[in-house]
Order: C-alpha cells, then sequence, then structure tokens
C-alpha cells in the first residue's frame, strides 16, 4: 500500500518507492530502498526533493501527522480560563499523591473530568495552559510538574496530530507518569544536594512503583501503563529501569520523556535553579541521538519554537516583551506582547508578529531571565 508524504515525514525504516509528482515537469524517479540513515535523508533534502511515495506494507509508515490543528481564540484570552484550571488541577494532584502517600491507592477516574477540561483548553489554544507554569511563579514542584507534563503532553501531542481519545490518554499519562514518587521518601526527594549511588538508586524505582500503583485499577489503557514504567527510558539504551532502546520504548512514554526533561530542567529545583527555555531546547536538541526516537526532539522544538510561551525577550528595537504565540513554521519568530521600552519603563502593550515583514524588520535579539530584572511577566501578558 502506497502512501504520499512530505520529505519532512521520512524517518529511518521507511521504504521509498519513488518521487516526482509523476508529471511531464516532474517525472516519477523510481527508488525502491530502505531509508536506513539520516545521511539519505539529507541527500534528498539536498536534491530539492518535497514529496515521496512510501510502501507501508514494507516499511513503517508516518508516525505522526504532523498536522497542528489551529487555535480558536486568542492566548490572552485562554490564559485566564487556563489558570482557573491550573489552580483546581494543583489542588487535585496534591490530593491524589498525599492519598498514595498514606497508603489508600490512587482512583484515575477521578481526573478525567478535569482533564477532558485541560484538553479543551489545549484544543482551544494550544500553548496557553502550557505556558502558565513559566508566567507564574508556582511552588511545590512535585505536584506542579505532574500538571505541566499533563498540559504540554497534550499540547506536543496536539501538535502531532494526536485525536482526542490519544490526547486524553497522554494527559493522564502525564499527570500519573511521576505517581510513583509518593512512594519515595519527602526528604529525598527535596535534598538539595547530590545523591549517592544508594540515593539514586531509589529515586530510579519510582517508574517501577507508579506502575505497580496503576495495574491494580482496571480498565486502564496500556499505553497509559507503558508510559508511567518507560518515561525514563533512553533511546539509546541508557535509561530506566529496564534499559530499553529505539522503538521498543513505546511512542506515549517518548512524548512523556521529552516534556518530562524539558519541564524538570526549565523549573527551579531544591539544588538549581531553572534554566531559560531556549538554552534548553538546545541542550535536548545536542543530545537528540542519544535519548529520543528521530525526528522527535526536532518535532518538540518546532511545537515550541525556540523563544516558547511565557519567554522573556527583548526586540531587535530595544523594546521588551513576552512570547505569546509561536509561528510553528519559523521556530526563531514568535508573535510577541511588547510591553516595555528600552529602559523598562512600562508601555501601552501591543502584539508584534515578528514572523511579519515590518520596517524597520524586527526580530528577538535576546531571551532573558524575568526574575533578574524583578519582572512579572504574568502581568505584563495580561
Ligand atoms: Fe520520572
Amino acid at each position: 500500500m502506497h502512501k504520499r508524504i512530505r520529505l519532512g515525514q521520512l524517518c529511518p525504516g521507511m521504504f521509498v518507492v519513488n518521487y516526482g509528482a509523476g508529471t511531464f515537469d516532474d517525472p516519477f524517479v523510481e527508488l525502491g530502498y530502505f531509508i536506513k540513515t539520516m545521511d539519505q535523508i539529507v541527500e534528498l533534502k539536498e536534491r530539492r526533493i518535497h514529496e515521496l511515495l512510501i510502501d507501508i506494507r514494507l516499511g513503517c509508515d508516518v508516525r505522526f501527522k504532523d498536522t497542528p490543528p489551529q487555535n480558536t481564540v486568542s492566548f490572552e484570552q485562554e490564559l485566564h480560563v487556563a489558570e482557573k484550571l491550573y489552580v483546581e488541577t494543583l489542588r487535585h494532584a496534591r490530593s491524589f499523591m498525599a492519598d498514595v502517600r498514606h497508603g489508600k491507592g490512587v482512583d484515575y477516574q477521578q481526573s478525567l473530568p478535569l482533564l477532558d477540561k485541560l484538553m479543551q483548553s489545549v484544543r482551544r489554544n494550544r500553548t496557553a495552559a502550557g505556558s502558565l507554569s513559566k508566567l507564574r511563579r508556582f511552588d511545590e514542584y512535585t505536584y506542579t510538574h505532574c500538571i505541566n507534563v499533563a498540559v504540554l503532553s497534550m499540547s506536543f501531542g496536539s501538535f502531532l496530530g494526536l485525536d482526542e481519545e490519544e490526547l486524553r490518554l497522554i494527559g493522564l499519562a502525564g499527570l500519573y507518569h511521576d505517581v510513583g514518587k509518593a512512594l519515595v521518601p519527602e526528604k529525598l526527594l527535596n535534598k538539595p544536594g547530590r545523591f549517592t549511588p544508594a540515593e539514586y538508586a531509589q529515586i530510579k524505582t519510582h517508574p517501577l512503583h507508579g506502575y505497580k500503583l496503576m495495574t491494580s485499577q482496571s480498565g486502564l489503557d496500556q499505553r497509559v501503563l507503558r508510559a508511567i514504567v518507560e518515561h525514563h527510558e533512553r533511546a539509546d539504551g541508557s535509561g530506566y529501569p529496564m534499559g530499553l532502546a529505539g522503538d521498543d520504548i513505546s511512542t506515549f512514554a517518548q512524548i512523556i520523556g521529552i516534556v518530562d526533561v524539558y519541564d524538570a530542567l526549565t523549573s527551579n529545583r531544591c539544588y538549581r535553579s531553572a534554566q531559560l527555555p531556549r538554552d534548553v531546547l538546545r541542550i535536548m536538541f545536542e543530545r537528540r541521538e542519544n535519548d529520543f526516537i528521530t525526528g522527535l526532539v526536532e518535532r518538540f522544538i518546532k511545537c515550541m519554537g525556540i523563544y516558547p510561551p511565557g519567554s522573556f525577550v527583548r526586540l531587535s528595537d530595544g523594546r521588551y516583551g513576552v512570547v505569546c504565540e509561536t509561528n510553528t513554521d519559523q521556530a526563531l519568530a514568535p508573535r510577541v506582547k511588547v510591553a516595555l521600552d528600552s529602559k523598562l519603563r512600562p508601555l501601552t502593550p501591543e502584539i508584534v508578529d515578528t514572523a511579519v515583514e515590518s520596517n524597520p524588520k524586527l526580530s528577538i535579539v535576546d531571551c532573558l531571565d524575568p526574575a533578574q530584572f524583578k519582572i512579572d511577566v504574568y502581568r505584563l501578558v495580561n
């Protein structure tokens, strides 16, 4: 069975039948081989090939649809709704983690109504809910991290073209991915210094603890269970608890794994300060071959943009603002709410789309830590 795909969707493991449109000025060129390395994809790119025909009986199918849906509501409008939901989910996460800590077990069904509302928020605007933790300062990393991973996984899943049922499940997996940490002593989780080898071994038990807790409930989808137990597995086999590699790691676990790393590094922890999203994406990009399946980190960067929503930035004309929306085709050129002049004095807020040609052409020249300037980015966006 043949399928026409864009070059950007081509991955190792696919069987390419031919390329070309089959017309006089763009005739078919027969290939008939497996893509085994990224070099073969680069070579096709250099030949300026845009579309190909693959055989999905002989090789892999397209893993993701890469069809991000359009937002129906603006970032600023959705932020108010998303904030109420975020605070409500924070209360819920505190409660179910406390239940597990006190040996009461969990009932994931109680999370479904809230997850449904968060999913609707993501479908209205893909980035508002996911940017909240970067705009507002919430303490209690253990709980905010569960919510951030749930929301960002739904946002990334939506970008990848997952359907409504899959989004609901990936959100559930995100919310419960670290539930096993409730069985690790809190003192250890909040230790400000480095872990000893014995302490690290104890931390590494949490995916299995979480899996055991969740398997005790009937009707939970296997994709959620696998994401919980496999979210620390890495493509090169260096992860834990089972040392799985490559495609043996489930797709849901890969998505949760990427989002987990991103949120952990961009959050304040008891042993280090948050890093800027742009710097974290660069680290993830440099390690992409080791940690995740081919093309997934690249897609995450396209989804988030080099300057993800909530980033505090300086424009080429000296003014400052907060990123509100990414342009998926131009990762370096998001929409920015400009609210401060070059001396950090308040201005009448203005939305600037840096992807649009203007005179002078505006671009982002720096991404900054708002805390260093004592700037409340949430107030700027509102
Ligand atoms: Fe974890």
